[in-house]
């Protein structure tokens, strides 16, 4: 028996095996395509390969529906060969980036955990085809995952057809980690049943009619390592801002069981955090997370984090190679679920997270921009950061006081669009500083993030803005509108903010 015979484990699926390029021809103009992936894990990477190179001398068009970003630039390829008419939820691609920007790729920004709600209440349309990456198909023909659930399981349930792409360098070891769940339909759901951040509350493989599978494709490649950059001197000083805070919050019984479940964005500065958590005096952490950075799996090393869930892992080579080596060691560690139940409002609520994510730039008010550079260019897509951030414990917002080279301050006037309102932001961090927004109105709010978060360089001149705002202009949130957003203008014109 071939190796790869033995991880299609139901008896007529054998039959299914088909190249890419074959299995690709099932996907034709017009169709809405879902794929398997998240933060560059478990995407499908043939299949997406074989549509790119066949739309070069047979072009046609598709809306492209993942979990989340995927790896392999599998998003600029099929972008840079005409494929992508609509994409969505999340990207991170700068050649698709730069087709969306230029308004040739209509990109729908969601929360994640929304997407397959919406499919299945029929306000989005179903994927008539899901390609999805798997370690094993099992008896009845379910799909085992590899690195990432992201939206696979809704994708590949509501799907007419499913290619399931094999991946022979994907560790068996993944089989039993995945929870799949699904919201049962309204009326009548029932609460979902995750009360810790280890309930298991599903089947470890995602339920499909052996009948959907239409072509099964055998792959040999591995995810695409994680590209983040370690810890820098501001990174370093903004985890140290906020671990100190965690640590007086604890001491003023603001945080009796010890240290919440947190949920920890993408990104350098995030994974920054996670490790400066490696000398905290916080013992038996736990994560309720969408991704799963290699600080994460340090701070399992050090004995300092009891569990995580999430749905996705997403490593650089270094540790997935530390990792997968000795993987039996995580297997009580980890859960990967669902993307609508990571990011499940009633779940973050219930479990009390501390959220931390990146902002772009925020405002004296603490009005946070995600998502669109000068307010009109998309950089990535709001992600769970909205899911989490709303329904959070505590929420907190991370950026560097300065960008481009210092050029720019990411503590502005007025942000000129907004991804997570003054109303659910608490803490913001830079490296100069942490402002603890809790109970504070705007005018309280304003001279606080000026004082504790802005680089010096600019912290007069916002200073300045607030004041005369205040003096000329009044208000719950003062603001001299025709000046709010002359900070943005100025830099678009190449000028110094
Ligand atoms: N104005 C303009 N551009 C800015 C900026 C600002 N104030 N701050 C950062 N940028 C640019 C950087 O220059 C960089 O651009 P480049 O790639 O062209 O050089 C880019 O934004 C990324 O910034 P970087 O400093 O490398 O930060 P990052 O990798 O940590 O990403 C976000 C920051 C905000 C883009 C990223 O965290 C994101 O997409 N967040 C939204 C989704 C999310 O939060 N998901 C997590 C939920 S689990």
């Amino acid at each position: 028996m071939l190796q790869h015979e033995k991880r299609i484990r139901h008896n007529n699926l054998q039959q299914k095996i088909l190249s890419a390029e074959e299995a690709a021809k099932l996907v034709q103009d017009g169709m809405i395509i879902g794929m398997s992936g998240f933060t560059r894990a478990g995407d499908a990477k043939a299949v997406p390969l074989a549509m790119a190179a066949r739309a070069k001398s047979a072009p046609f068009k598709i809306t492209l529906i993942t979990g989340a970003s995927l790896g392999h630039d599998i998003d600029g390829i099929l972008c840079a060969a005409g494929v992508v008419a609509r994409r969505l939820p999340f990207q991170v691609d700068t050649v698709l980036r730069q087709a969306i920007n230029r308004g040739d790729v209509m990109f729908i920004d969601q929360h994640l955990s929304h997407t397959v709600e919406q499919m299945r209440a029929r306000q989005l349309p179903k994927a008539d085809i899901a390609i999805i990456e798997a370690v094993a198909i099992t008896e009845s023909g379910g799909i085992v995952p590899t690195s990432s659930v992201g939206n696979s399981a809704s994708l590949a349930m509501m799907a007419d057809k499913i290619i399931v792409e094999l991946n022979m360098a994907a560790s068996p070891q993944w089989e039993g980690l995945h929870d799949i769940y699904i919201p049962a339909a309204r009326p009548g759901r029932l609460p979902v049943p995750v009360t810790e951040v280890n309930s298991r509350i599903g089947m470890p493989f995602i339920p499909v009619r052996p009948e959907q599978i239409a072509a099964i494709v055998i792959t040999h490649e591995p995810d695409s390592p994680s590209n983040i950059t370690p810890p820098d001197t501001e990174t370093g000083a903004i985890a140290g801002h906020l671990i100190a805070f965690l640590e007086a919050e604890a001491k003023a019984g603001r945080l009796p069981h010890g240290l919440p479940p947190m949920q920890v964005g993408i990104g350098s500065i995030a994974n920054a955090v996670v490790s400066g958590l490696q000398s905290a005096p916080f013992a038996h952490m736990t994560m309720y997370s969408e991704v799963l950075q290699d600080s994460a799996f340090e701070l399992m090393e050090a004995g300092k984090l009891d569990f995580a869930s999430c749905c996705s892992v997403t490593l650089s080579e270094e540790c997935g190679r530390r990792v997968y080596a000795d993987f039996d060691k995580y297997r009580d560690k980890i859960i990967l679920r669902p993307q609508e139940i990571s990011n499940h409002p009633e779940i973050i609520r219930r479990l009390g997270l501390i959220t931390i994510n990146t902002a772009l730039e925020f405002d004296i008010y603490g009005n946070v921009n995600s998502t669109h550079v000068n307010g009109t260019h998309m950089m990535n897509g709001i992600g769970g950061s909205g899911d989490f951030t709303r329904n959070a414990f505590m929420s907190v917002f991370v950026t560097k006081s300065l960008a481009k080279g210092g050029k720019i301050s990411s503590i502005v006037p007025f942000v000129p669009h907004i991804d997570h309102t003054e109303h659910d932001v608490a803490i913001l961090v830079t490296e100069i500083g942490l402002a603890d927004l809790r109970g504070l109105a705007p005018r309280e709010r304003a001279p606080r993030i000026i004082e504790n978060c802005a680089h010096p360089a600019f912290r007069d001149r916002l200073f300045d803005y607030y004041q005369r705002a205040c003096r000329e202009r009044g208000g719950q949130t003062p603001h001299i509108l025709e000046e709010a957003l002359s900070w943005h203008s100025r830099s678009l014109h190449g000028e110094a903010m």
